[in-house]
């Protein structure tokens, strides 16, 4: 596994405003390792206070996976402010407005699977062309979108992590749940 040497590592931490995320952002930016890292969400205020842990090492993304084109962003500012990511946790995820199917939107369903998937796909898609094909490792956390159906959208996030490590580009740890 690359990240087995404690070094200083590039890493973008998305869903970084709160729980988890933000758990796993400040454990990172407090590493005496000394990483550098990125954090992500919509939340500005408590990206802010990330950063205010070590400016020097830690630049904020703030913005909506929702929107198509944040990905791409979330991937320029990291080779902007980062040169390069050693690693990916990619945390965010959102229940939305998603009930049961027989009582919800279609749109609330698109909306959340933007946000909890094809967002993921697409930040990993940039980070294979704005950094090649050297070694990444990527920790996937994918929420069910609720307990029916759940299984189905962790398949096809499974499926997406197996296709990219055949394709070798990858080291991935964790899964979706
Ligand atoms: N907690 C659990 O028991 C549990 C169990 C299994 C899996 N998980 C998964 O682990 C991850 C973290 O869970 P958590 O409990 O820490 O969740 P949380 O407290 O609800 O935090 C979710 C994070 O995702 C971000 N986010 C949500 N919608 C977003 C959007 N449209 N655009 C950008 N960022 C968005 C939120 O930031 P903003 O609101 O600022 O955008 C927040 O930082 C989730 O993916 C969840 O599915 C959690």
């Amino acid at each position: 596994m690359a990240l087995a040497t404690p070094s200083a590592q590039a890493i973008l931490v998305t869903g970084a405003s709160a729980g988890i995320g933000y758990a796993v952002a400040t454990t990172l930016i407090q590493s005496p390792c000394k990483h550098s890292i990125l954090v992500t969400g919509r939340r500005s205020e408590a990206l802010s206070r990330l950063k205010q842990l070590d400016p020097t090492r830690v630049f904020v993304a703030a913005g909506d996976m929702l929107d198509p084109t944040f990905p791409a962003a979330v991937v320029k500012t990291a080779y902007a402010k980062l040169g390069r990511l050693d690693a990916l946790v990619l945390n965010h995820g959102t229940l939305g407005q998603c009930e049961r199917i027989a009582d919800s939107d279609v749109k609330d369903w698109q909306d959340a699977f933007m946000v909890n998937v094809s967002s993921n796909v697409a930040l990993v898609s940039f980070c294979c062309t704005l950094f090649g094909s050297g070694p990444l490792c990527c920790c996937l956390a994918v929420r069910g979108l609720c307990a029916e159906v759940g299984e189905c959208v962790d398949s096809i996030s499974a499926e997406t992590v197996a296709r990219e490590q055949r394709a070798g580009y990858h080291d991935f740890v964790g899964g979706g749940t």
